[in-house]
Parts: C-alpha cells; structure tokens; sequence
C-alpha cells in the first residue's frame, strides 16, 4: 500500500501501526540510470540558456549607510528584465503574424496570435509581483534609477508601432543608440499589423477606401468611419466571412490585452509613486492615464454599435 494516497488521520494512525513500511527518507528521489550526470563534454542546460550571462545581468545599484544595495531592488530589475524578456518574444510572434496576413494566411496567423495574448497575460499578470513593493521599500533605490525608465523601453515602442501606434517623436530617445533607432526607424515604415489585414481584406474585395490602402504608414492610425461597414460585413456574417471574423477578435484580444497592461502599470504606479513625477520626466500617473486614451484599432469598436442595424443607404 503507498502510504503517500492515504489522506488524513488513517494515515497518520498506520504509520505508527507499522513504521517499518515507510521508505527511509521521503524527500530525495533516485537518479535514474539513463540520466546523463558528464558534461565534461557535452552542452550544458545554461550553456545553451546562457545562463551565466541571463543571471549574471542583474546589478543593484543602491548602496545604503551599511553599503548594501536595497533589498527590494533586485525585484525591481527582475521584473523588468522579465517583462523585456516576455516582450521580446511577443515581438517576435507580431512579425510572424504580419508575414502570414501578407501572404493571405490567416489560419495560420491565429496560432501566432493566441500565443501572443497569452504573453501579453504574462505580462499584465506580472504586476501583482511588484505591486508588493511599498512607497518606501521603492523610495529606498528609487534615486539610483537616474533619468532611466520604462518609457525609454525600446522594444514597448516597437510593439506599439507593429500595432500601429507610430509615433516618431519617440525615436528621439534612441538617437544615442544607432542600431536600436534603425530598429525602431525600418518598423515606424513598415506596416502595421492593422495596415497588412486591411490589405487582405482589400485583396478580398471588401471595399477598404483607397486612402487606407495608400496611407502613410509612418503616421499614427486616424479612425476611418468608413471601415466601419466593411467591419460590418464581416460580423453580420461570421460564417461566410470566418477567418476574417476570427482575425477581428484576434485584433481586439490584442488591443484589450495591452489596454490591461497600461492599466495595471496605472494602477501599480499610483500605488507606488502616488502622483510624484517618473523617473523618465514625466508628469507620472496622469501621463499614463492619457494612454489608455490611445487606441489601435478604433473602428473594430465601433462597428460593435452598428451591429444587427440595417446598412446605411449612400
Ligand atoms: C515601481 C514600479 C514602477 C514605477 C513607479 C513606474 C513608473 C513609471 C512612470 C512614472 C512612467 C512614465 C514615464 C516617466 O516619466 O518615467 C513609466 C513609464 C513606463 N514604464 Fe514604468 N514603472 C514601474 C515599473 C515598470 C515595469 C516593471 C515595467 C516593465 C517593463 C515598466 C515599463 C514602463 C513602460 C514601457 C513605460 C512607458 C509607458 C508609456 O509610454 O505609456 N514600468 N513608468
């Protein structure tokens, strides 16, 4: 009998009953022989991680009265590398997606897709960790932080602009670092995610107006009312329309998945710095608060208030 399926008191009355049945320790468990124990000369799992490298990258910078770095700032910088880490990822999957909308493969972009919401979950869930920072365990490394911040984060931007948020100005904070602005510069005149489904939908003979199609894509998105029927279209008939309809909620899944995130930043902010002003220059909360104002794909929303209503007639 394994004792370790005997819940509750029974158990505890038949260990004492018969003491010799229990294995000696129950807390190790044997190598099995197949287990590889020599890397004299094979790769290693943090050879291949580089993990010295990944683990060796975070460097506190506090130094209090006793010369030791603040507690609480290792938090700090792993949840940034980690949240950059989750980025970099979601990047990755973003490009994808828009390489399958431009071939007209939008099966397979929804693979893409749902992976990339489950990332920016990750993210957004994050913020539950550092919000156990308090005012004063914050305030205690906040000077070593500079003028550095989250707002500098490149790869943010980039997600933004594969989105479709273009903002030139914000390559002003890359001038420093010419690799990270060419980044940034070949993605602000490249096509948004959103700028390539509406070249498919156009290629399907949807009636997307001529200057979405031939639209600068370097500026940021302007709401285009007449989108909106050809959104109608497609939900007033999901089933013939269906892998664009799905391509739709993907697009919304996005957009509220990174809302949630600025939102939960917002709210981690508040309760962190209060309305102090940001490391990075800002006003604080209140120019957080005026992102959430920034949509990607506005008329995806609207076309919700016009949904089960007749066409309008030109
Ligand atoms: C103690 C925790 C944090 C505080 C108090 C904080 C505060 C702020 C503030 C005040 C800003 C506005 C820009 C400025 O003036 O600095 C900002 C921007 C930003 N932060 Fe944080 N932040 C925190 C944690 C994080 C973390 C963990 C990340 C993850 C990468 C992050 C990413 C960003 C990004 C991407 C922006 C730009 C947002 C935008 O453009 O709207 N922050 N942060």
């Amino acid at each position: 009998m394994d004792l370790r399926h005997r819940p509750g008191p029974d158990a505890a009355a038949y260990t004492r009953r018969h003491p010799a049945t229990l294995p000696a320790t129950m807390t190790t468990r044997d190598l099995e022989p197949g287990i590889v124990t020599d890397f004299g000369s094979r790769m290693t799992y943090g050879e291949y991680l580089d993990l010295p490298r990944l683990l060796g990258a975070q460097h506190p910078r506090s130094r209090a009265a006793d010369g030791r770095a603040s507690h609480d700032e290792m938090l700090f910088i792993i949840q940034h590398q980690t949240s950059e880490l989750w980025m970099k990822l979601l990047i990755h999957e973003l490009k994808a997606a828009i390489v399958h909308v431009r071939a007209d493969t939008l099966a397979a972009s929804f693979k893409v897709l749902a992976r990339a919401k489950l990332i920016q979950r990750q993210l957004f869930e994050q913020w539950a960790v550092v919000e156990t920072l308090t005012p004063s365990e914050f305030d205690a490394f906040r000077p070593s932080l500079a003028q550095s911040s989250g707002f500098q984060s490149a790869q943010y931007r980039a997600i933004e602009f594969l989105l479709g948020n273009k903002n030139a100005a914000m390559l002003a904070l890359f001038r420093h670092d010419a690799a990270v602005h060419g980044e940034l510069e070949a993605l602000l005149h490249a096509p948004s995610l959103y700028d390539e489904f509406l070249r498919h939908l156009a290629r399907r003979g949807l009636p997307v107006p001529r200057d979405v199609l031939a639209r600068d894509v370097t500026q940021p998105w302007r709401r285009h009312p007449d989108l909106v029927p050809v959104f109608k279209t497609i939900y007033d008939d999901p089933a013939h329309w269906w892998d664009a309809y799905d391509m739709c909620e993907k697009l919304v899944d996005v957009e509220e998945s990174f809302q949630l995130w600025r939102f939960r930043h917002l709210k981690a902010v508040e309760r962190i710095i209060g309305h102090k002003p940001g490391t990075g220059g800002s006003s604080g909360a209140s120019f957080l608060k005026a992102a959430l104002d920034c949509v990607f794909f506005p008329e995806l929303t609207d076309v919700r208030a016009v949904i089960g209503a007749p066409v309008p007639r030109p």
